[in-house]
C-alpha cells in the first residue's frame, strides 16, 4: 500500500469534523488549467459539506521537489513531503508539470487518489485528470477555467515577482499539461464548466455549491 494511503485513510476514519458525511460515497471532481481557482472552490465545498479535500497538484509538486528518480519519489511520497513550504513556487509548479508527463509517476499515484475519492464520507479532489481518469464515476464534475491573463494575475498576487513571467509560466504549464499523452488536461464530456474570469471567489463557490446540492438532492430523491 502507498505510504500516503496508510496515513490519510487512518486520518479520515478518526476525523470527528467529518461525521456529518459518514456513510456517503460522493465525489466532487474539479479539473482545470493552472491557477483557475480550483483549490478555492475545492476547499469551500469540502468545508460546506464535510467532505475530505485532496489537492492532487501537491502530489506532483512534491515529487518534482524531491529530486532524484521521480518514479521512486512518487512511490515513496510521505505526508511530510506534502508539508514542505516551498511547493507553491513557480519553479515547483514547472517541476511538477515535467514529472507529471511520466506515465510511471502517474501510475504510482493513482491507487491512493482513487481510494481517497471513493472513501466513506465524501471527497473533493482537484487537479487535471480527476473527472477523466481518477474518478470518471464522480457524482459531480466541475471544469474550472478563466482567461490566461486573469489566472496569471491571480497567481501573481500570491507569488509576486514579474507578472509577465507568471503569465508565461502559466501558459507553458497549460501547454505541457494539455499536450501530454498520458491523462492530459481536458474537460470531461459531462463536466460543468465554471468560467471564473468575471466571477468573484464567492460567486464561483456559490455556483459550485448549487451544483453539488442539486446532485445530492437527486441522490436522495
Ligand atoms: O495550482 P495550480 O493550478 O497552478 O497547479 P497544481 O494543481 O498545483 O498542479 C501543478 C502541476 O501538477 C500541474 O501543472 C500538472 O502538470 C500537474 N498535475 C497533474 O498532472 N495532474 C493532477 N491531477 C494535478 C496536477
Amino acid at each position: 500500500m502507498h505510504p500516503l494511503c496508510i496515513r490519510f485513510c487512518a486520518l479520515r476514519r478518526v476525523n470527528p469534523s467529518r461525521d456529518s458525511g459518514a456513510g456517503v460515497i460522493f465525489t466532487v471532481a474539479i479539473d482545470g488549467p493552472a491557477a483557475a481557482g480550483k483549490g478555492t472552490i475545492g476547499r469551500a465545498i469540502a468545508a460546506r459539506f464535510g467532505f475530505a479535500h485532496l489537492d492532487t497538484g501537491l502530489l506532483y509538486r512534491a515529487v518534482g521537489a524531491k529530486g532524484g528518480d521521480p518514479v521512486q519519489a512518487a512511490q515513496s511520497l510521505t505526508p511530510g513531503d506534502l508539508a514542505r513550504d516551498d511547493l507553491r513556487t513557480l519553479a515547483a509548479g514547472q517541476a511538477a508539470s515535467v514529472v507529471a508527463v511520466d506515465p510511471e509517476v502517474r501510475a504510482a499515484l493513482i491507487a491512493f487518489q482513487r481510494r481517497f475519492a471513493r472513501a466513506d464520507g465524501g471527497a473533493v479532489l482537484d487537479g487535471r485528470d480527476i473527472g477523466t481518469v481518477i474518478c470518471p464515476e464522480a457524482e459531480v464534475k466541475l471544469y474550472v477555467t478563466a482567461s490566461a491573463e486573469t489566472r496569471a494575475h491571480r497567481r501573481w498576487l500570491e507569488v509576486g515577482g514579474d507578472e509577465a513571467r507568471v503569465l508565461s509560466d502559466v501558459v507553458e504549464r497549460d501547454r505541457r499539461d494539455s499536450e501530454r499523452a498520458e491523462a492530459p488536461l481536458k474537460r470531461a464530456a459531462d463536466a460543468h464548466v465554471i468560467d471564473t474570469s468575471a466571477l468573484s471567489a464567492e460567486a464561483a463557490v456559490a455556483v459550485a455549491v448549487g451544483l453539488v446540492e442539486a446532485a445530492l438532492a437527486r441522490g436522495r430523491g
